[in-house]
């Protein structure tokens, strides 16, 4: 799911993923090579794949494939009643 989150200054853009009954993972959906929005989560290959110049992410963020050189943020959030609660830095 690509989501818009409020923060303190202005708001990121995240994929969140449901890991288990109660516990969520969000990457952020801004590649670190040019700032480009990722696509959705690749099931196949079980990547974020970047429109731009290709470059590819796991899902835990970290690189698969340059020009990126540096892992998306990632976040990890717990599953309520209510929601998932993340705290964002
Ligand atoms: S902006 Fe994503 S690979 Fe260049």
């Amino acid at each position: 799911m690509h989501v818009k989150v409020a923060a303190t200054s202005g708001s990121k853009d995240l994929f969140v993923t449901r890991i288990s009954s109660t516990s969520v993972n969000a990457v952020s959906a801004i590649c670190t090579h040019q700032s480009c929005t990722l696509n959705k989560f690749m099931t196949s290959s079980q990547q974020y794949g970047c429109p731009c110049h290709s470059s590819r992410f796991n899902a835990d963020g970290s690189v698969a494939q340059g020009p990126a050189t540096t892992a998306l943020s990632s976040y990890t959030g717990t599953v309520t009643a209510t929601g998932a609660d993340f705290t964002i830095a």
